[in-house]
């Protein structure tokens, strides 16, 4: 049985610290792919009370992308590499802010209250397998402190069996 994940912190960075450590031994003993990465979705979730929408993309093929688990409303099931902020991501190997999906041009609208977008991707052996991607229906979400946490985030991910 897994405790819940419990954050004492209120400045985001300090809660990214706080959560880390609960991320890694969630994941501890559990060799499911799909657990953990649920698991994952679940406890940022906690951390970032802004983020709408907390979901994998999973690379299926050489060219697309196929939903993962998430938390939040029901989304687009498939991206192709180069597509959207998720795509583009994958594609591009790097991680995107984007403060006003309306200023990001091919941005997907799975949900048309999403303001801004944050995608992070997942690489083993310089290959993309997956990305990480947190919406929310606020301006301005996302900053370089999420960016460099959920990069952390990323390599946990990047270590579970592919
Ligand atoms: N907005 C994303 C699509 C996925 S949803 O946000 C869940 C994109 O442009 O790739």
């Amino acid at each position: 049985m897994s405790e819940a994940v419990a954050l004492a912190s209120t400045d985001k960075a300090s809660r990214y610290a706080e959560l880390m450590p609960q991320l890694v031994a969630l994941c501890e003993g559990e060799a499911d792919l799909i657990a953990n990465l649920a698991n994952l979705t679940a406890a940022l979730k906690t951390c970032l009370p802004i983020a709408s929408w907390i979901g994998f993309y999973i690379r299926r093929s050489a060219t697309e992308l196929v939903l993962g688990p998430f938390q939040g409303n029901v989304a687009c099931g498939r991206i192709a590499f180069g597509r959207g902020v998720c795509g583009t991501s994958a594609a591009e190997r790097r991680t995107v802010i984007v403060p006003d999906v309306e200023q990001f041009p091919g941005h997907i609208a799975c949900d048309a209250g999403s303001r801004s977008e944050i995608v992070i991707p997942i690489e083993r052996a310089g290959q993309v397998v997956a990305v990480l991607d947190l919406d929310s229906y606020e301006l301005a979400a996302f900053d370089e402190i999420d960016a460099q946490w959920l990069a952390k985030v990323a390599a946990l991910a990047a270590s579970f069996s592919w």
